[in-house]
């Protein structure tokens, strides 16, 4: 399949579109901002929001073999120690001997991005996690670490989950939060960020069955992206080979999104093995390992991962969705979101601010609302209206007008085709779950 083909500004289109429009801010900006960190606005926040939703309903509301955790974000060492991140969860630093900048060696092809020089300091591992002290005590008792993956609250929560849940194997459990790297060279906007938000499931299965697993699961994360709208030649699968394998992994499959700088991970799917429950009951003297009652077997359960970045998905999303078309002999840009994900589902517009139209339009906010997330709009001409919702990414546009007084209908707007039907508001709940596909 042909790879698709950006235009040469797309990512600072898509970039200022994030600011201008309030889904995503550079963090602190008011001083100067802070180490390619963000914060995610008004719309930003509906729309991260949407795509944890849409991960939360496939991994975990629609399986009766998922349950879900929330874990702390704060850990102490030995965590860290039994997972084996204080040891190798590192990337190799080199400083430029000319301009004295850092790097990530793996990352910079021999030649400093700052100076160009070519001399650069001995390799040394620098491990990505922070580091800080849990109370006022400060010494070796009190180190903490803020977790670097999600994963380690699933495994160190095996037994209690076992326990309270009464789930067999194949089962998994399945968190999003918030996770922390120090990463040497953040970049490329959201794509790499020291904090980051990221939607993992450990699921635990026999140790014959993990190959079949694995590939379940790997096709079955594939095909969720595309069911969100990413159109299929932005996305692949690609192995790891043997030797760029972590320290867990037996096998790592990633599937891959082309971003404007070409293609780079999206989500990664691994066979752990029992390396996680065999670490973690070894360093912890707890047995973590299923006890079938019917065979009278007891083994330790082989872990599929997937483990996706919620706001890397995001990012994607919405570098898929950006598009410019012409519109009455316009340029206009807009989002073409899936519906499930767009922070507005859709805009109610009063043609004009009589108290009678807008009194209408609350109504039609009101009936709305309990199934979509509804945006209002009464300021400047309708069709400048139309182009503010389009840019945001909002599938459709009600407009109450004068005739709506009369005849008890609005018009619906389709954001992608700008097609216009009347539907009488008795019938629009109906026409938009038609529309969206919902039951
Ligand atoms: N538990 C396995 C694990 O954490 P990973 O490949 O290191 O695997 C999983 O991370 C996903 O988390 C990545 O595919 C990516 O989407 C996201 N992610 C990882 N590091 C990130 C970062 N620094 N900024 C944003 N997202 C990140």
């Amino acid at each position: 399949m042909a790879e698709p083909v950006y235009a040469p500004d797309h990512l600072d289109k898509v970039i200022n579109l994030a600011k201008r429009r309030g889904f995503i801010f550079p963090s602190a900006e008011i001083y100067g901002g802070f180490r390619s960190t963000y914060d995610y606005g008004p719309l930003g926040v509906n729309m991260l929001r949407n795509v944890k939703n849409a991960w939360w309903s496939a991994m975990v509301q629609r399986r009766q073999d998922v349950v879900g955790l929330d874990a702390a974000i704060l850990s102490p060492p030995a965590i860290w120690a039994a997972s084996g991140h204080l040891e190798t969860f590192t990337d190799p630093l080199v400083d430029c001997k000319k301009c004295h900048e850092r790097w990530r060696e793996d990352k910079i092809d021999g030649v400093c991005p700052q100076c160009g020089s070519r001399e650069f300091t001995e390799a040394r591992a620098f491990n990505l996690m922070f580091k800080t002290q849990a109370g006022p005590v400060e010494g070796d008792g009190a180190t903490a670490y803020l977790r670097p993956e999600t994963a380690q609250g699933m495994f160190t929560n095996f037994a209690n989950v076992l326990q309270t849940t009464r789930k067999k194997p194949p089962f998994g459990i399945a968190q999003i939060g918030k996770s922390f790297r120090n990463e040497i060279t953040p970049g490329n906007f959201v794509f790499r960020t020291r904090e980051f938000e990221q939607m993992e499931m450990e699921y635990f299965v026999p140790p014959a069955e993990a190959e079949e697993w694995y590939h379940y699961w790997i096709a079955t994360r594939f095909a969720w992206y595309l069911d969100l709208g990413i159109p299929e030649d932005f996305l692949r699968q690609h192995v790891h080979a043997k030797e760029d394998l972590s320290h867990y992994s037996r096998g790592t499959t990633d599937v891959e999104f082309f971003y404007p700088w070409g293609w780079d991970e999206l989500e990664g799917i691994a066979n752990r093995g029992d390396y996680d429950l065999t670490q973690h009951s070894t360093h912890s003297g707890v047995r973590l390992e299923y006890f079938d009652q019917a065979s009278g077997e007891r083994y330790t359960p082989y872990v599929i991962e997937p483990a996706a970045g919620a706001t890397r998905a995001m990012m994607a999303f919405l570098l898929a969705a950006y598009h410019e078309d012409e519109v009455g002999g316009e340029t206009r840009a807009l989002l073409r979101l899936d519906w499930r994900l767009a922070p507005y589902q859709v805009a109610v517009l009063p043609l004009s601010k009589k108290p009678e139209l807008e009194g209408l339009a609350t109504r039609v906010v009101d009936l709305l609302g309990a199934e979509y997330v509804v945006d209002t709009d009464v300021t400047q001409s309708i069709g400048k209206r139309y182009r503010r919702q389009d840019e945001v990414g909002t599938p459709y546009c009600v407009t109450v007008d004068f005739d709506s007084l009369e005849d008890d209908a609005v018009t619906v707007r389709d954001r992608d085709t700008t097609d216009q039907v009347r539907v009488p508001l008795a019938g629009l709940l109906t026409y938009l779950r038609d529309q969206t596909g919902r039951a």
